[in-house]
């Protein structure tokens, strides 16, 4: 498997700075955050979450273009802006990301056919099935006669789908963004709420979604590890389904709002938990065997399982780690459209889709 490097920015297409709107686009809904900029700070403008027909989306590939086109849409409508231009991330997964040496002094026009030379080598598609783009790093360590450039490249099906469903919805992609960096934008706003902001510790943000459960460790800011696991919210969905014979849609609403029958907890959510609690004990532990460091400093928690009652304190106590739930929105000023006591229970799972929406204002 190539390699992914989260630090990686993949611009694909053009970066100015007009209005737009952060989209996440996951496999149980598409999320829209809207921000602007005070001289305060920022303000969170408007934002939409608006549920998926099953399978639409997987895996970071889109399985019913129409599908989610008309989800875009309904959510857009729901958000009730005028901005049209849009973000949207593409899995980690489907970007490959290699650093290669090239000689140093080359014009641009060089450096572009000889990046595409040797990508060649590297990207396991015909060229011009992908998306292709490149950044000088600078000079090749220990080695001033060559320059380090990191190549990006992502099937343009990842892409196209993405623009073609945007483009059915009526809007604009503008930027396309990788997931894992969209996530350390939104992480600039977390760390701010940590102690000394989290200087040189390391902080683990474990979102845990309705299929995968990835874990990031971040240090000052950077991504320095990352997991990802099949496990998530929709298991703990099918299982309510099968022990009270609810549908698909009952079984979600039920979850959210607690309203279960007496051994809900005991039967199904208790080990539920416990079994995620056991999956990030274990994720840690990984990291530690791969990396340098032997200590989590804290422990963010997010996506839309976040929530979940009693799972921060169940992995405080597991871990020993100071845990939170994360939310991106905390040190922003709110629109008075936003209902604060909503947005404390969605946040959690719009990291993504603010990261996004902090791209207006973050041209890179
Ligand atoms: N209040 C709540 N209580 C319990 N679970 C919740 C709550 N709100 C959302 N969830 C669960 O969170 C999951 C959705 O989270 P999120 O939106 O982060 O997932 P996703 O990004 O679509 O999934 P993935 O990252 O796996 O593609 C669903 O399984 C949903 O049931
Ligand atoms: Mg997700």
């Amino acid at each position: 498997m190539p390699k992914v490097n989260f630090d990686i920015l993949l611009e694909l297409l053009q970066s100015k700075t007009p209005p737009l709107i952060g989209v996440d686009i996951s496999s149980s809904s598409v999320k829209l955050v809207e921000l602007s900029l005070a001289p305060t700070g920022y303000v969170v403008e408007r934002y939409a979450i608006e549920s998926l027909p099953k399978d639409a989306v997987s895996d970071g590939n889109i399985n019913n273009l129409d599908a989610l086109a008309a989800t875009l849409q309904r959510a857009w409508k729901h958000l009730g802006t005028k901005i049209k231009n849009v973000s949207v991330a593409l899995p980690a997964a489907a970007v490959i990301t290699k650093k290669i040496l090239l000689p140093a002094g080359m014009s641009d026009e060089d450096l572009e056919y000889q990046v595409e030379s040797e990508a060649n080598q590297y990207i396991p598609f015909a060229l011009e099935e992908v998306n292709l783009d490149f950044q000088v790093l600078g000079p090749a360590p220990g080695n001033a006669e060559e320059v380090e450039v990191l190549l990006a490249a992502s099937r343009k099906a990842n892409v196209e789908d993405r623009v073609a469903a945007a483009q059915a919805a009526g809007l604009n992609v503008i930027v396309v963004d990788v997931e894992p960096y969209a996530a350390e934008t939104a992480f600039t706003q977390i760390r701010a709420q940590l102690p000394d902001s989290a200087e040189d510790k390391c902080v683990a943000l474990i979102d845990i979604g309705a299929t995968v459960m990835n874990v990031n460790v971040l240090r000052n800011g950077q991504s320095i590890y990352t997991r990802d696991q099949q496990i998530g919210g929709e298991q703990l969905t099918q299982q309510i389904q099968s022990m009270f014979g609810l549908s698909a849609e009952q079984a979600e609403s039920a979850k959210r709002s607690g309203s279960l029958p007496d051994n809900y907890e005991s039967d199904v959510l208790s080990p539920f938990r416990d079994s995620l609690v056991m999956e990030i004990a274990r994720a840690l532990q990984f990291f530690f065997t791969s990396s340098q460091y032997n200590e989590i400093d804290y422990i963010v928690l997010a996506g839309g399982s976040a929530v979940l009652p009693g799972l921060d304190d169940a992995v405080a106590t597991r871990t020993q780690v100071s845990t939170m739930v994360a939310n991106p929105f905390a040190l922003m000023t709110l629109s008075s459209r936003i209902k604060n006591r909503q947005l404390q229970a969605d946040a959690p799972a719009l990291i993504i889709a603010c990261g996004l929406a902090m791209r207006r204002f973050d041209p890179s």
